[in-house]
C-alpha cells in the first residue's frame, strides 16, 4: 500500500461476541508498539491463504485510541463472503500471525460538534465502540442508536450499555423496534453532528433522513465500505506497460493487479477515499461503478474508476496504469 507500512501481529484473543461476528485481539509480533490512532481509524489487514492467496481487508479499530499495545477488530462472516470474512473465521486462532497496515481515519469525530448522534446498523457499530470511547475523554455529549436485526445479531449490547447507560438505544428488528431517527434528529441543538456507519440502504436512509430535518451536510456524516462485488471475468490492459491482466469473477482490479506485482495506490479498498482512482483509456463495455467517492457525472462519463470495487460488464478495459 503506497505510504503505509505494514506492521507484521500475532494473535492473542479470539472471541466469538455475536452470532457470525468474531472479536480479534492482535499484538505486535516483536514486541513494542503499534502506530497510535484515532477512534473511527480503520486498518487493512493482510491474510495469507493456500496457493499465495492474498487478502486485503479493511476493518475498523474497535480498541482504546491511546492503546497502540494492541489493536482490536470485530469480523462479520459475510453471507457472501469472497474468502476474508472466512478465512477470519475459520482459518486465524490464537497465535496466527497477520499483517496490519497504519491505521488510516476516513470517519473522524468533529471536535467543535457540540452533541454527537451516533446511528449504527449491524456490524456498522465497530468505529462507534472507539468513538465512544474517546467522546467520553472528551466529556462530550452523546448518543448511540444502534438498529440489529435480532438480539443474538447484535455485537456488545450489554457491554455498551452497562459502560454507557442511558446514552444507548438498542432498535431490534424481531422485536418490530424502529429507529425514530427523524424525532431524534428534530430534538437536537444546533451544532450537533450525526455519524451513520451500516448497510448501504440504512446510510442512505439516514442521510436523506437528516437532509429532510434541514440538517447541514457538513454535519452528516457515514463511512460505507462497499466489498468488491463478483461479476464476470475481464481483461485489464495496462497502457504503461503494454500488460494484459485477467481479473477474476470474484477478484476486483486493484486484487488483479496486486497478483501481478503492481502496487496501486489505496487507503480504504471499499470505494470510499478516492486513493485508487484510475484513468479509463479504452472499454468495450459498460462499467459498473461500485464506489460511493465520484459523482453521477464522472461516473457517466466513464473517464475514471475507482479499481478496488468497479469493474466492467465487457471483456476488456485499457487502463492508465
Ligand atoms: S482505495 Fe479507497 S476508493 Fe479505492
Amino acid at each position: 500500500m503506497s505510504g503505509s507500512e505494514m506492521h507484521a501481529v500475532r494473535v492473542a484473543e479470539v472471541e466469538s461476541v455475536a452470532e457470525g461476528i468474531k472479536r480479534f485481539r492482535l499484538v505486535p509480533l516483536n514486541g513494542g508498539a503499534l502506530p497510535a490512532f484515532s477512534a473511527g481509524s480503520h486498518v487493512i489487514v493482510s491474510m495469507h491463504g493456500e496457493n499465495g492467496h492474498v487478502w486485503r481487508n479493511p476493518y475498523s479499530l474497535i480498541s482504546a485510541p491511546g492503546d497502540t499495545s494492541a489493536y482490536e477488530i470485530s469480523v462479520l462472516r459475510a453471507p457472501e463472503s469472497r474468502g476474508g470474512s472466512a478465512f477470519m473465521h475459520e482459518r486465524v486462532t490464537p497465535g496466527s500471525e497477520l499483517a496490519v497496515s497504519d491505521p488510516v481515519n476516513l470517519f473522524p469525530i468533529v471536535r467543535l460538534g457540540r452533541k454527537h448522534i451516533l446511528v449504527a446498523g449491524g456490524i456498522g457499530i465497530t468505529p462507534f465502540i472507539a468513538m465512544m470511547q474517546e467522546l467520553t475523554a472528551q466529556r462530550a455529549e452523546f448518543e448511540l442508536h444502534y438498529a440489529m436485526r435480532s438480539a443474538a445479531r447484535g455485537a456488545y449490547c450489554d457491554q455498551l450499555v452497562q459502560q454507557y447507560g442511558s446514552r444507548v438505544h438498542l432498535y431490534r428488528d424481531e422485536l418490530g423496534e424502529a429507529m425514530p431517527l427523524a424525532s431524534i434528529l428534530k430534538q437536537q441543538p444546533l451544532g450537533t453532528h450525526m455519524y451513520v456507519c451500516g448497510p448501504a440502504p440504512m446510510i442512505d436512509w439516514a442521510l436523506k433522513t437528516g437532509r429532510a430535518a434541514g440538517w447541514p451536510s457538513e454535519n452528516l456524516h457515514s463511512e460505507k465500505f462497499s466489498a468488491p462485488p463478483p461479476g464476470s471475468s475481464f481483461t485489464v490492459k495496462l497502457a504503461r506497460t503494454g500488460r494484459d491482466i485477467i481479473v477474476g469473477a470474484q477478484q476486483s482490479i486493484l486484487e488483479a493487479v496486486e497478483e501481478a506485482g503492481i502496487d496501486p495506490p489505496y487507503l480504504c479498498r471499499g470505494g470510499a477515499c478516492g486513493q485508487c482512482e484510475t484513468r479509463v483509456i479504452a472499454h468495450d463495455g459498460a462499467l459498473q461503478h461500485n464506489d460511493d467517492y465520484l459523482s453521477h457525472e464522472e461516473k457517466a462519463s466513464g473517464e475514471k474508476i475507482m479499481i478496488c470495487v468497479s469493474r466492467t460488464k465487457g471483456n476488456s478495459l485499457t487502463l492508465d496504469l
